[in-house]
């Protein structure tokens, strides 16, 4: 068996994690296994992004850097495959000589006939057709990749067209996966040692409305009973379809880990009309305080985009005071980009750089107090952690004791990372391993992490019983 090398490039969001590994699955047919350095490659997979223009610019870069091995390894086969290829199709060709194929969003399935024909005809294609309905690919071969936390995506495509996003005209429109192909995937996760996942889609509140499958929280429902699985999360919510049921789905699911991720973009109703979001201020802070209302110590994390068109100094302040009054763990912002083909790329009033950027930075400065603030009230209390592995780094603190004892890192179920050592353990630990959820004391924390002790070790988690201490 003649054994060929692949190694792929990710930038973007989780589904294109998600995608890799599908092409990579899909891609074993062929005899190619994953190794760690392009260098080493025989293909070459970039998946790409075009969610703002820096992730765009980010993938011509690649490509360029790509000329050199490519001359000197004339087999090499480069594929450019995600967002970016969808979007731009045969002109990627054009613009980049070294570039073998270029595959777009709804082509993964076909990924191995596509590369195994340039191999007999060293031919250069592009395949970016789209098709209705959700595209199933390769199977997820768990036992290649491995880990304890994965994601698992349940919806592709979003019907939304927010007017500043590109996903609908990248991902095409709306599908959902169906139910007994999800159970599936994630039973074949968790007999491969699997203890959390990640459900994905845009707009998971709207899971199955178009097909008539069953809605979100019933395959949340459904999820939860799949036995030996510890932990479940998922992303992304649109706050305009939170409905009361998923929220009540919060006080009933063992496994549904304490924490949310809902987007909110914009404290500014008339900012928010602008980008086609349907939901008001208001509207969105009544779902917070039901949120917080049924879980009482959920998570609650957001995105913001700063310098929208047309956003004024008022607009700007309107959501600074969401963000004090939502009080959230977190927030991801990012500075407005015109992504030209979505229609915001043709409103008045752009902001300069250089106030858009101030603005971003003000918005995550007033954040970091109430993140600060979060993270440290955690000190001194315990938190039950699901080790992912081992830390590749110290974390963010400095360690006076035991610079050379394994270290550690885990995720509280609120999502916010610690990092431990086993050389601060209590005596009696049972050897830890990745998937044990074990429970640590709270001993630092920091802007974007905390530091703990363990306290015992929890016997590994069976599964058969969530830890969401409100669920009946
Ligand atoms: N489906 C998710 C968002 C996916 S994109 C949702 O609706 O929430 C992830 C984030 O990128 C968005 O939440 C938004 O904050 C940001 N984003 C999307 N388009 C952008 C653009 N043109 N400029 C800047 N940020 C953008
Ligand atoms: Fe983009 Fe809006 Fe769809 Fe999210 S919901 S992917 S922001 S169009
Ligand atoms: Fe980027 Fe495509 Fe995800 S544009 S954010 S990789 S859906």
């Amino acid at each position: 068996m003649n054994i060929k090398s692949l190694y792929i490039h990710t930038i973007g969001c989780q589904m294109n994690v998600y995608d890799a590994e599908k092409m990579a699955a899909g891609l074993l047919a062929l005899n190619y296994l994953p190794v760690a350095s392009a260098e080493e490659a025989d293909l070459i997979l970039l998946n790409t992004c075009a969610i703002r223009e820096k992730a765009e610019q980010k993938v011509f870069s690649y490509l360029g850097r790509l000329a050199s091995l490519k001359n000197r390894k004339p087999h090499l086969i480069v594929a450019v495959g995600g967002c970016v290829a969808q979007q731009e199709g045969r002109r990627i060709l054009e613009r980049v000589p070294h570039v073998d194929l270029v595959f777009g969003t709804h082509a993964i399935g076909r990924l191995p006939a596509l590369v195994g024909k340039i191999q007999r005809d060293r031919c250069r294609l592009v395949d970016v057709t789209m098709a209705e309905g959700f595209q199933e690919a390769a199977s997820c071969r768990p036992q290649i990749f491995g880990g304890v936390s994965r994601f698992v995506t349940i919806m592709q495509g979003c019907d939304n067209y927010c007017t500043y996003c590109v996903v609908p005209y990248v991902r095409g429109r709306e599908a959902s996966r169906q139910p007994e192909q999800i159970i599936a995937e994630i039973e074949a996760l968790v007999a491969s040692g699997v203890r959390e996942v990640t459900l994905l889609g845009q707009n998971v509140n709207s899971y199955g409305l178009k097909e008539r499958l069953c809605s979100f929280s019933d395959l949340l429902a459904r999820v939860d009973a799949v036995r030996g699985l510890a932990r479940i999360r998922f992303t992304t919510s649109h706050p305009k379809d939170l409905s009361e049921h998923l929220i009540q789905a919060f006080g009933r699911l063992t496994k549904l880990c304490n924490h949310i991720h809902l987007p909110v973009q914009s404290g500014s109703d008339r900012v928010l009309k602008k980008m086609n979001r349907r939901y008001t201020r208001a509207d969105y802070l009544e779902k917070v305080r039901r949120l917080r209302e049924v879980r009482p110590d959920i998570a609650i994390t957001s995105d913001f985009i700063a310098g929208f068109p047309g956003e004024t100094a008022a607009d700007f302040d309107a959501t600074l005071d969401l963000i004090r009054q939502a009080d959230f763990d977190g927030v991801f912002a990012f500075m407005y980009s015109d992504r030209p083909v979505a229609p915001a790329a043709r409103f008045a009033d752009k902001l300069p750089e250089a106030e858009k950027k101030r603005r971003l930075q003000t918005l995550l400065a007033v954040q970091d107090l109430y993140t600060v603030r979060k993270n440290q009230a955690l000190i001194g209390t315990v938190q039950r952690i699901l080790v992912d592995g081992a830390s590749k780094k110290l974390g963010e603190a400095p360690l006076d004791d035991s610079p050379h004892a394994p270290q550690w890192v885990g995720r509280t179920t609120t999502n916010k990372i610690v990092h431990f050592s086993t050389a601060d353990a209590a005596p009696g630990l049972a050897p830890v391993e990745p998937g044990m959820l074990i429970a640590v004391r709270i001993e630092n924390a920091f802007a974007h992490s905390l530091r703990g002790r363990p306290l015992e070790c929890q016997t590994p988690c069976t599964g058969v019983e969530g830890e969401n201490s409100h669920a009946a």
